[in-house]
């Protein structure tokens, strides 16, 4: 397990040092914007998440990103220049694992490595060289021989990635590298993902998971209808809503004056079947107000911590009103 890099970064993106950075990046498709001036950076070494509900532009922006379509507005800096991603010396600084399977599903694992390594300019000797070493690092050397379309998804998954790493890119990009894939497929990719993290390579990930998001990224970025709402560590997008959860059972009586009771205190609550789940910033200090008034109708009570999910749904009521 790699050590987690804990980027502490407020929610102001100063961009300096990045190694890319989006600039009021805007792209425009036939009247509507996918993305609306989105500024973000990309730290090296990091694993930066980027999180939000279908639609909300994370494709977009790794494709604009990436150089395979060009934005209606804004810049791409790399390294404090502006540039042009589709140009071939930024493309070969960087990898791109795309949402949509692209590898030819009638040739073998081994074949599909070998033509791609082939086309990146590698002679014989060596594309078969970088082909044993990805089959090896993606743990698919012993069905190297197979046909992909007879691949599970999680190996297909598997192979999209070290494919996108042919030509030793430093910076990756992946867009829902899990998505689909069962638990025990879903390691595996997570694994490949904290060795490219260990191989000190920078990746620029998007996800629906928020486990994933917790677990796999070093900052997350949170988009939402081509808006880039909030940005740091997992822990601080947690921390925006406290770090301490409660759930508990109360008679039917006092319901109303626990309702009450939270507004009053600034406390968030949603009831999930008999029980309220409380969450908000100091918690653990405004709780003994609520145990006190409410103990006579009390049934029990829990303490977890918040999750990354909680933090994420409860951001996005906010945001959809
Ligand atoms: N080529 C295109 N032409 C027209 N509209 C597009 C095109 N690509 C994306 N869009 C629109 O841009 C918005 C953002 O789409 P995008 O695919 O980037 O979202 P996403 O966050 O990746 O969603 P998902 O989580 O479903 O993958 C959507 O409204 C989508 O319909
Ligand atoms: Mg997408």
């Amino acid at each position: 397990m790699v050590e987690r890099k804990d980027v502490t970064k407020g929610n102001v993106d100063e961009g300096n040092g990045a190694v890319i950075s989006a600039r009021g990046l805007g792209k425009e498709f036939n009247g509507i914007w996918a993305l609306k001036g989105v500024d973000l950076s990309l730290e090296r070494g990091e694993t930066l998440g980027v999180i939000g509900p279908n639609g909300a532009g994370k494709t977009t922006l790794i494709r604009v990103l990436t150089g395979q379509i060009s934005p209606s507005s804004g810049e791409i800096h790399c390294e404090g220049k502006v540039v042009d991603p589709a140009r071939l010396g930024f493309r070969m600084r960087i990898g791109l694992v795309p949402q949509e399977a692209s590898f030819y599903g009638r040739l073998t694992a081994r074949e599909n490595l070998a033509l791609l390594a082939r086309l990146y300019g590698l002679a014989g000797e060596e594309a078969a060289a970088r082909t044993d070493e990805l089959l090896q690092w993606s743990g698919l050397l012993e069905h190297s021989r197979r046909q992909v379309r007879f691949f599970s998804r999680g190996m297909q998954q598997r192979l999209s990635l070290a494919m996108g790493l042919v030509h030793r890119p430093e910076i990756v990009f992946l867009d829902e590298p899990t998505s689909g894939l069962d638990p025990e497929a879903r390691s595996a990719v997570w694994e490949l993902i904290l060795r490219l993290q260990e191989e000190g390579r920078t990746v620029f990930m998007t996800t629906h998971n928020m486990e994933e998001a917790d677990h796999i990224c070093t900052r997350l970025a949170i988009l939402v209808k081509g808006e880039i709402r909030e940005q740091g560590t997992p822990q601080r997008i947690k921390s925006l809503l406290g770090t301490d959860r409660v759930e508990l059972r109360l008679s039917e009586e006092r319901q109303g004056e626990l309702e009450e009771l939270c507004s009053s205190l600034g406390i968030y609550w949603k009831k999930e079947g008999e029980a309220y789940v409380l969450t908000g910033v100091d918690l653990p200090e405004k709780l003994p107000a609520i145990i006190s008034r409410l103990a006579v109708g009390l049934r029990d009570m829990h303490y977890r911590e918040v999750t990354l999910e909680d933090a994420f749904l409860r951001f996005m009521r906010e945001v959809e009103g």
